[in-house]
């Protein structure tokens, strides 16, 4: 009951429309029981009683109400579809929105392919229930009671007698439905584990490819295809085998009411009409009787459909919104203090020691200043970055930004005063100029094309067959890893940043071309704060400062000059890139 809730809210808007609905409900209920009344008249009166002008009237009578009931069902129709379909896309939306707010750290915890069969899928049921399940269930509770009273008033015993057998039918229906239940939620499971595979191996398709993995690939997704066939055929053999009991108990109705009627027709308590009216109604109320399965049914499944969107939208956002968010205009001031963070936050004991992060980090950068991170890999220099993006936020200590503590900030004002070129490059299957403009929609051609020359990537840009305006990614011009990077640098570039943050920025270029890229970089990083974290010694050789990390710790810090000619981590990492020897010393200082 509590998750439907969530379906309620989300109707609300539209409550109007839904009560409209249900005025037609009531109008389309009401025409149809006219009609065993009329035919009860054709027959009594009509046909045995033999006033044969009343047939014209009451046959017109008939099709009218038929009329009536038909154009009533139309516009219920369109506007429980229409409603359906308003709940669902803002459904939809709220999750999609809430999507984007969760952290990396969800993501890290989720499947991708889980996620949207729940987008997908779950919001789908609960269209169903919307569109057709709460107005059903209103029209079989309505018919169900408007028919009984109209029974017991023709005829009380006859309808004892046939009804007699309903709740045999409803115990039937009911039952079947609880051994159906786990098997559409064993559907819903694999169809989620099944999107998952396809998400994954489409994805990683070169590494399939790579590693000759297809034949596995292909198995796997036959394994779990197969388990999908299974769990549907078990969900039909259980309702092929409900059904022919239900059609019998239907039948013994319809037999009860012909051996008991008949009789009492033959008797002359009961006329022909009233038997065929009889009959009439009790069609339309074994009905709402055999229905109750799916309806219960479409109720089970909108339940569970809402639990699983509520488990996304209860989900909670880690990096929360300060209440009061401060907007500032970054100078570019920014000082770690005694930042410890983990990225599994359940380590404790031993486990703790291991448990990879950041370990006591203190960092002061002032305006202007360029500050490198190095280290060797794993260190720690990307979590150093995804702290600075509030990504995460640290379990002890704080991060300021011109004196304020990150965590105060608002964060959309925050992150687009800083320029990041991430160590994985991640372009949208969009044109190269969108993917340039990504931080700043807002920029000009020329401002795009200058960020792109200034990020040496405006010569390859315009050798691609569409220049500017070529799709990159999905369905689009493949780039290279090193043109890949220099596409961000320059939608880093195009934000102006006051603080620039570039992790390993050249890691996929040539020499060559990371000397220019460099030396543009030196021009850009002129005012702005730069934190920048390379295994390239040409970058980060002329720095301000220089921090080295090893298993999350700082373990030197200070300027190149002093550092090189010191044992240690720094001196053994990039003495062979200049072609010194890495020092015996610091092989004993480890
Ligand atoms: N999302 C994550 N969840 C758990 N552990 C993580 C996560 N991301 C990184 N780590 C771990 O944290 C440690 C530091 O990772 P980080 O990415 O900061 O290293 P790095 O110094 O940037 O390495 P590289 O030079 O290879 O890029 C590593 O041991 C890594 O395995
Ligand atoms: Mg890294």
């Amino acid at each position: 009951m509590h998750s439907l809730r969530l379906i309620f809210r989300f109707v609300a808007p539209y409550r109007a429309r839904l009560y409209g609905a249900l005025l037609l409900l009531l109008a389309s209920t009401g025409l149809a029981m006219v009609g065993p009344e009329i035919q009860r008249l054709i027959v009594d009166r009509a046909i045995i009683g033999g006033k044969t002008r009343l047939l014209f009237p009451l046959l017109t009578a008939l099709v009218a109400a038929a009329l009536g009931r038909g154009v009533a069902l139309f516009f219920r129709g369109y506007l429980q579809e229409w409603v359906g379909q308003r709940v669902v896309y803002d459904l939809r939306h709220r999750l999609y929105a809430h999507l984007q707010e969760l952290s990396p750290a969800y993501y890290a915890r989720t499947y991708t392919g889980e996620i949207m069969s729940r987008v997908t899928g779950d919001v789908e049921r609960v269209r169903q229930f919307v569109t057709s399940g709460v107005v059903d269930l209103l029209n079989s509770v309505l018919t169900f009671g408007f028919v009984s009273i109209i029974l017991f008033r023709m005829n009380w015993q006859l309808t004892l007698v046939t009804l007699s057998i309903s709740p045999l039918l409803a115990i039937t229906v009911l039952r079947f439905d609880r051994r159906i239940r786990p098997a559409w939620r064993a559907i819903e499971r694999q169809a989620g584990v099944l999107s998952t595979v396809i998400q994954e191996s489409l994805a990683g398709v070169r590494v399939v490819k790579a590693f000759a993995r297809e034949p596995f690939e292909v198995e796997r997704f036959r394994r779990e295809s197969e388990g999908f066939a299974d769990t549907q055929v078990r969900a039909a053999r259980i309702w092929a085998h409900s059904f022919p009991l239900i059609e019998f108990l239907t039948a013994l109705s319809w037999v009860l009411l012909v051996g008991v009627g008949g009789r009492q027709v033959a008797l002359g308590r009961m006329t022909v009409g009233e038997l065929v009216a009889f009959n009439g109604y009790l069609w339309s109320l074994i009905w709402p009787i055999r229905n109750l399965g799916w309806l219960v049914n479409l109720f089970e499944q909108a339940s569970t459909a809402s639990d699983r969107i509520l488990e996304i939208l209860n989900a909670p956002v880690d990096i929360q919104e300060p209440p009061h968010p401060v907007r500032l205009r970054v100078k570019g001031e920014i000082r770690f203090e005694n930042v410890s963070f983990k990225y599994d936050e359940e380590a404790y004991g031993d486990h703790a020691l291991r448990s990879p992060g950041l370990f006591g980090f203190n960092l002061t950068v002032h305006p202007g200043e360029r500050v490198a991170v190095v280290g060797p890999t794993g260190c720690g220099k990307t979590t150093v970055v995804h702290l600075l993006l509030r990504l995460y936020d640290p379990q002890t200590g704080r991060i300021l930004i011109d004196g304020v503590d990150l965590r105060e900030l608002d964060l959309v004002t925050y992150r687009r005063q800083v320029g990041v070129v991430q160590q994985e490059t991640f372009l949208f299957s969009t044109s190269i100029k969108e993917n340039i403009a990504f931080g700043r929609l807002s920029a000009t051609d020329e401002e795009i094309r200058e960020a792109a020359r200034l990020a040496q990537a405006d010569r390859f840009i315009e050798r691609l067959p569409d220049g500017y305006e070529t799709v990159v990614g999905e369905r689009g011009v493949g780039l290279s890893g090193g043109e890949r990077q220099r596409v961000a640098i320059a939608r880093a570039l195009l934000m102006n940043p006051a603080i620039l943050v570039l992790d390993d920025p050249t890691s996929s270029v040539d020499a060559e071309t990371e000397a220019e890229i460099q030396a543009a970089l030196r021009r850009l990083m002129q005012g702005r704060t730069t934190l920048i974290v390379s295994q390239r010694v040409s970058a980060v050789r002329d720095a301000d400062w220089i921090v080295v990390l090893d298993e999350g710790r700082i373990v030197q810090q200070g300027r190149h000059e002093e550092l090189i000619n010191q044992p240690g981590v720094y001196r053994r990492l990039f003495a062979p890139q200049l072609g010194l020897p890495a020092g015996e010393e610091a092989a004993a200082c480890r």
